[in-house]
């Protein structure tokens, strides 16, 4: 079995901003109320034209223009979207393929919504694990804007745009130590996209906090980590009062509860790698610190990755 770590990291959000201000004009909403329910001031909404494959080309080449890897060594790349480009075929892997320039290596979609990250690096961790891949393109890519429905302020206010990509190797950079995913079927109907997102708000909270809880005590249990060993806990940006009640029933400090919420709403499951790129751009972890990301979200999905920070991505 080989090493599986994090190589690299690359993300990208839209220039177009969109403040809380701007849905005063056009929903029976204010600012107070989104800043004190959710957390979001603002988020970054794509241009008509700019789809899932382009912002996930622009999160790639901000991680290729680190030179951490180069784009020929890439033998896979699996993607992670609710809003593809074509709505049944072509993948929008195959897509970003072409964009970037790859020729003969497998690439596929995965639909695991909020929790995509995680699952489809899952998945790039047993590939790589069992020595069949070397170096897996990770990317998850989300053009919310297109799937919301601008006149319910129910959710028109909670997401945003963006995309974000890891590579994961066969390295001794930064590696995983453990990743647990899983799913609750039953109660697929609470989020859902037919055309747009509908969502039982309450449900997905309370979903949200209590399996969130679960999956990290779960983790801690099987790594023989107390919650307390954990240096930054890196959750999907949904809500911060979804995280502060995570924080609360695990009973540790909420400061160690990385958010970046207010800034791009709910980018779903790009969220937890613009986080990540955003931590390690501004240094916020120091060398050896062990880091748990952690997701919910539609399905109902949820997954818990943990693995020690020891070098710049
Ligand atoms: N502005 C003003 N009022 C709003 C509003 C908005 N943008 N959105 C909803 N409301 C209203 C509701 O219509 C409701 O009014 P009513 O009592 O007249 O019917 C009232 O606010 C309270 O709604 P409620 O659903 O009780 O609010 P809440 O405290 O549960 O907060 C969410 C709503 C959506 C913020 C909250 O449920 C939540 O964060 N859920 C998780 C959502 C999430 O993050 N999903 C993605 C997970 S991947």
């Amino acid at each position: 079995m080989f090493d599986v770590g994090v190589l690299a990291i690359g993300s990208y959000v839209p220039t177009k901003k969109l403040t809380n201000f701007d849905f005063e004009k056009t929903l029976e909403t204010s600012n107070e109320w989104i800043v004190e329910r959710t957390g979001i001031r603002e988020r970054y909404i794509a241009e008509k034209n700019e789809k899932a494959s382009d912002l996930a080309l622009k999160a790639v080449q901000n991680l290729l223009s680190k030179n951490l890897v180069q784009k020929e060594e890439i033998d896979m790349i699996i993607l992670s979207t609710a809003t593809p480009d074509y709505k049944g075929y072509p993948s929008t892997a195959c897509i970003l393929q072409a964009k970037i320039g790859l020729k003969n290596i497998p690439c596929f979609d995965i639909t695991a919504a909020c929790s995509g990250l995680i699952y489809a690096i899952s998945m790039a961790n047993a590939y790589i694990k069992s020595g069949l891949y070397k170096n897996i393109l990770v990317v998850s890519t989300e053009k919310n804007s297109e799937i919301l429905d601008w006149q319910d302020r129910n959710t028109a206010v909670l997401f945003g745009d963006g995309a974000s990509a890891l590579v994961l190797s066969n390295t001794s950079k930064n590696i995983i130590k453990k990743i647990e995913i899983s799913s609750d079927g039953e109660n697929h109907k609470v989020l859902v996209v037919d055309p747009f997102i509908k969502m039982e708000g309450k449900e997905v909270f309370k979903y949200a906090v209590k399996e969130g809880t679960r999956l990290i005590e779960k983790v801690c249990l099987e790594t023989n980590l107390t919650k307390e060993e954990i240096d930054i806990f890196i959750p999907h940006q949904a809500n911060t009062r979804i995280i502060d009640g995570i924080a609360k029933k695990l009973k540790v400090d909420k400061n160690l509860f990385y958010s970046n919420v207010e800034k791009y709403g709910n980018t779903s499951s790009a969220s937890i790698g613009i986080a990540l790129d955003e931590v390690n751009r501004e240094q916020k972890l120091d060398l050896s610190s062990k880091v748990a990301l952690f997701s919910f979200g539609a399905g109902l999905s949820s997954g818990v990755l943990l693995f020690e920070y020891n070098e710049k991505i």
